[in-house]
């Protein structure tokens, strides 16, 4: 049971996350989620507090692909909750055609792993605090696809949204393996998921991808938003994973990823060039 543990989940507005968010709750978590929106952000909250039966849930609106509302949702969540037990980083996003975040920093990057970086980064004294705590951060198959372009991270010589998308996914993949090996001892650990293909809203904001036909051949065959975030809430949650840090799961088994995911040097690289571009001191955790 997750009784008197706090869990915030980003984007808990829908699909996914809302779906972790109703999960949690029902266990008797107190569950913040994140929306851009105060009105969608409170009505998904009264949904999921009625589903779940747990008036405990919270809302913050921040929109996570600029980096002052990244901080500024960490400050009102480190100034809400005295204790942080587990933080969901689920947000993410598609973009078939390249676009700029107010930082002048291309979005997928900026949103799929920038904010969860920071984000993460910004809360984790007070996970460590709150510890044993978990950080869970969803990723996708993609990341199996995805290669980290160091030479042009930002897709400006040559942008295709699947590689970006890819690249964001291992990026979130790698981050988690480094971070994990940063908090090993501190009683905080760190695991990455796939989800499995899932109805949702998912990249119904990209123009380009919203008619897409695939989606209607594929929909029948896709998860349900509450068994798309079973892994998520299983990581979150169960006993069974206790203490188990930096692996990445897929239907509550832990799988091999992406094989450059393994490489230290790659991803102790990421973490520095990350950090750089969010005004981290790279070694902000050790
Ligand atoms: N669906 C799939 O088949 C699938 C497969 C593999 C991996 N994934 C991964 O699963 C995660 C969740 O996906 P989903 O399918 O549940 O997506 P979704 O239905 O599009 O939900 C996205 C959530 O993120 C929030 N959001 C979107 N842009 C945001 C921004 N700029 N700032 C703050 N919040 C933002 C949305 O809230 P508001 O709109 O209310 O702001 C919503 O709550 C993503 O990381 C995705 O890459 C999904």
């Amino acid at each position: 049971m997750m009784t008197g543990r706090t869990v915030l989940i980003t984007g808990g507005t829908g699909g996914i996350g809302k779906a972790a968010a109703i999960g949690l709750a029902s266990m008797g978590a107190r569950v913040g989620i994140t929306g851009r929106d105060r009105d969608r952000a409170e009505r998904a909250a009264s949904a999921i507090a009625e589903e779940s039966g747990n008036p405990a849930v919270d809302t913050f609106v921040a929109d996570l692909s600029s980096q002052a509302e990244v901080r500024r949702l960490a400050y009102e969540v480190l100034s809400t909750y005295p204790r942080l037990n587990v933080l969901i980083n689920n947000v993410g996003g598609f973009w078939a055609h390249r676009h700029m975040t107010a930082d002048g920093l291309e979005h997928t990057f900026a949103l799929n792993h920038l904010a969860p970086f920071l984000l993460t980064n910004l809360l984790l004294e007070r996970l460590i605090a709150s510890a044993p705590a978990r950080v869970v951060t969803v990723s996708s198959g993609a990341q199996s696809m995805g290669a980290i372009d160091f030479d042009d991270l930002m897709g400006e010589q040559d942008y295709s949204g699947q590689r970006a998308y890819n690249q964001s996914k291992l990026a979130n993949v790698m981050f988690t393996y480094e971070l994990a090996r940063r908090l090993e001892g501190t009683g905080v650990t760190a695991t990455v998921l796939h989800p499995g293909m899932t109805n949702t809203a998912f990249s119904a904001e990209d123009p380009a991808r919203k008619m897409a036909p695939i989606v209607f051949v594929v929909r029948p065959f896709m998860k349900s938003p509450r068994e798309g975030a079973d892994t998520a809430v299983y990581l979150a949650a169960s006993s069974e994973v206790e203490g188990v840090n930096g692996l990445y799961f897929a239907s509550r088994k832990a799988k091999k990823s992406n094989p450059s995911s393994y490489d230290t040097k790659t991803t102790a690289r990421l973490w520095e060039v990350s950090a750089d571009l969010v005004g981290l001191p790279a070694d902000a955790v050790e």
